[in-house]
């Protein structure tokens, strides 16, 4: 039996949790979470693993998360996911809650691939070479600073769920987008709302200019940053043609970070929560390779033994960012909760949310629409 009072007179912890077994962990963490159930709510995104997602009051995707992050009230919210999406969070909830992620490694290697200068300098460029309007989008996988630029500048969030929207909404706006830091899912998103790959051009923080002539901004629709996601990069369209030929019944289904090839080779993409529900409402005994993160891939295989279910990669697609969240350090911040000391806690500062805040206002409104 795990003694829940480990701890000193002033509340630190006597034995820390590197020393706890790991179900000495699971069983500490439930009994905390019971204890503190009026104070702290936990999140988790669809990436995280099995024990997390056990002891997530709410799970999401990006989006889905972000909706109900803003109607808890309780002080604490625990985010098992990356970095931006708890500070996404933070921007949606009130002064006195508090948002925390469990290890602050927990980024996004997607959403490192822009930043505030880099965007700053693309903006300048391309407003410089066009008189044309240009609206900025930005994928919600990215840090604070640069939703703040979008808000700024008139512009809009997106997430993998309501990208097509978002992106329809900025062309009503203006004349062309600057879509950042994934060029796959604005390319995906663009290419099936009828934009041709001719209208669309990619920019290169780390070209000259971004690799664009003038005469190429000018004549674009579209202005894809050059940005990508490690672990979606891993799917390609051999590994669709091979699963099609070893069973052409077998439906693929992936997510828009996937590249173009990828998408248009499969059957069905869409978010995380697309990809759920997608296969809960598939009939018994279809076959289905899925191209996204494998801890969900496995959750999907294992809550529907009556489908057969596999990864589109023969390689395991980990989001090791994701996979650092461990137990053990959401114990840790669950600890630090009751003892009256948060840590890990996640705060945009006013001058950012300010101006984030409205982009993520627009997106919010959009996706309601
Ligand atoms: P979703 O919004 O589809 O959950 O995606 C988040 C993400 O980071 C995918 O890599
Ligand atoms: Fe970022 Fe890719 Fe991980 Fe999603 S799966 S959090 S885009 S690195």
């Amino acid at each position: 039996m795990i003694n829940l009072m480990k701890s000193s007179p002033d509340h630190s912890p006597v034995i820390t949790e590197d020393e706890l077994s790991d179900e000495e962990v699971l069983t500490e963490l439930k009994l905390l979470k019971e204890k503190l159930q009026h104070e702290v709510i936990i999140l988790g995104h669809h990436y995280q693993q099995d024990d997390i997602i056990s002891f997530a009051d709410m799970t999401g995707d990006s989006l889905g998360l972000a909706q109900k992050v803003s109607q808890i009230n309780k002080p604490y919210i625990v985010f098992c996911g990356v970095h931006f999406m708890a500070e996404t969070a933070d921007m949606l909830t009130s002064a006195n809650q508090q948002v925390i992620l469990p290890d602050l490694n927990a980024g996004c290697s997607m959403a490192d691939m822009a930043n505030r200068a880099d965007i700053e300098r693309c903006w300048h460029y391309l407003t410089e070479v066009t008189k044309q309007k240009i609206v900025p989008i930005t994928y919600v996988n990215c840090a604070a600073d640069l939703k703040a630029f979008v808000g700024k500048h008139g512009g809009s969030i997106c997430t993998s769920s309501n990208a097509k929207k978002v992106i329809t909404w900025g062309l009503s706006q203006g004349e062309k987008l600057l879509f950042f830091p994934d060029q796959h899912l604005g390319r995906n998103s663009c290419y099936e709302l009828g934009i041709s790959l001719d209208d669309m051009v990619v920019y290169d923080p780390k070209k000259l200019f971004g690799g664009l002539t003038p005469k190429e901004v000018e004549k674009a629709k579209v202005i894809l940053w050059y940005g990508y996601c490690s672990v979606h990069k891993g799917f390609t369209k051999e590994q669709v043609d091979l699963v099609k030929k070893n069973n052409p019944e077998t439906k693929v289904i992936v997510h828009p970070e996937c590249t173009f090839e990828v998408v248009q080779a499969s059957d069905f993409n869409g978010s995380t929560s697309y990809i759920i529900n997608t296969i809960e409402k598939a009939p018994s005994g279809t076959s289905w390779a899925i191209g996204t993160e494998i801890n969900l891939i496995n959750r999907l295989a294992k809550a529907h033994p009556d489908k057969h279910i596999i990864s589109l990669s023969p390689f395991q697609c980990l989001c090791t960012t994701m996979y650092r969240v461990r137990p053990r350090w959401l114990l840790h911040s669950m600890r630090c909760i009751e003892n009256g000391k948060p840590i890990n806690v996640i705060q945009v500062t006013d001058e950012i949310k300010k101006d984030a805040l409205k982009a993520i206002n627009t997106m919010l409104e959009i996706s309601k629409e």
